[in-house]
C-alpha cells in the first residue's frame, strides 16, 4: 500500500481479491456500527463485492437489519422492473438476499415526473440519515463517478445529467442496442459523494488504465470528475488489472 496525496492505494492480485478486500472494509464498518448508512454503486465492477456481502450475511457473520443504503444513480425513463435499471440490479445482486428493511433502501427515482424535486429530496434524505458512512464507487472510462460526467461542477448535489456517448457505449452491453441506452440519468452529485465519511473506489481491468493514470497523476480538474476525491480525507482505492 502506498499513499499519493490523500488517497490510499491497494493493489489486489485478482478481481476476487479486490472484491474481498472491499467487502472486508464494509463488513468491519457494519460490525462497528449496526446502523451504518451505506452508499452503493452498480455496474460490472462491484458484482463480486456484492456476492461477498451476501455470503457473509448468509453465514450469519453480518446483519443489515439496522443499516440504511443510498444508491448513487439511476437511468431516467426506465422502470425499476426493467432488468437494465439500477433498481433491478441492486435487488438482484444484494437486497433480495439480505435483511435490510425495504424502507431503508434508497435508489434515486428515474421514472418520476418531477426529477428536480426528487433530486433535492434525495439529498435531504441522505442528510437526515446523518450522511453516508461509507460510499462504494466505481469509475467510468472517462473518469466519471456516479454519473457525474467530465465538466460537472464539484459543487453539485444530486442532479439530472446527460450521459456522454462514451458512457452510453460502455453501458450498451446491458441493453438490446445503443438506441435503448437512456440519454439521461439522475445521480448523486460530486458534493453529495464528498460528504460521505469514507469512500472505497474500485478500479478493475485494462479499459480503466487511462482513468487510473489520470487519478494517479493527482491533478484535480472538473474535466476528470474522480479527481475531486483528492480533496476527500478518507479514500481507499482498490485496483486490479491496471498498473
Ligand atoms: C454505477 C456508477 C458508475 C460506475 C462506472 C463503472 O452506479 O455510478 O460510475 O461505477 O460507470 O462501471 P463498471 O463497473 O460497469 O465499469
Amino acid at each position: 500500500m502506498n499513499v499519493l496525496a490523500n488517497l490510499k492505494w491497494i493493489e489486489a492480485k485478482s478481481y476476487e481479491e479486490m472484491c474481498k478486500n472491499a467487502a472486508d472494509i464494509f463488513k468491519e464498518q457494519l460490525k462497528k456500527d449496526h446502523a451504518t448508512v451505506f452508499g452503493m454503486a452498480t455496474g460490472g465492477t462491484p458484482e463480486g463485492f456484492y456476492k461477498e456481502l451476501v455470503t457473509a450475511y448468509k453465514a450469519g457473520e453480518i446483519s443489515f437489519a439496522h443499516a440504511k443504503s443510498f444508491n448513487l444513480d439511476e437511468y431516467i425513463g426506465i422502470n425499476p422492473s426493467n432488468e437494465a435499471s439500477y433498481h433491478y440490479y441492486m435487488d438482484h445482486n444484494l437486497f433480495n438476499h439480505i435483511d435490510m428493511n425495504r424502507e431503508n433502501i434508497h435508489v434515486p427515482a428515474g421514472d418520476t415526473a418531477n426529477l428536480e424535486k426528487a433530486a433535492k429530496e434525495y439529498d435531504a434524505e441522505i442528510e437526515a440519515a446523518g450522511n453516508i458512512d461509507i460510499q462504494l464507487l466505481g469509475i467510468g472510462v472517462n473518469g466519471h463517478i456516479g454519473f457525474n460526467e467530465p465538466g460537472t461542477p464539484f459543487t453539485l448535489g444530486t442532479n439530472v445529467v446527460e450521459l456522454t456517448q462514451s458512457t452510453r457505449e460502455a453501458n450498451k452491453v446491458y441493453f438490446d442496442s445503443i438506441d435503448d441506452v437512456p440519454t439521461h440519468a439522475i445521480t448523486m452529485g460530486i458534493n453529495t459523494i464528498m460528504n460521505s465519511k469514507k469512500v472505497v473506489l474500485l478500479i478493475s481491468g485494462e479499459s480503466k488504465q487511462e482513468a487510473f493514470n489520470r487519478l494517479r497523476s493527482g491533478i484535480i480538474t472538473e474535466d476528470f470528475p474522480a479527481s475531486a476525491l483528492h480533496n476527500h480525507p478518507d479514500v481507499t482505492v482498490i485496483y486490479t488489472g491496471v498498473k
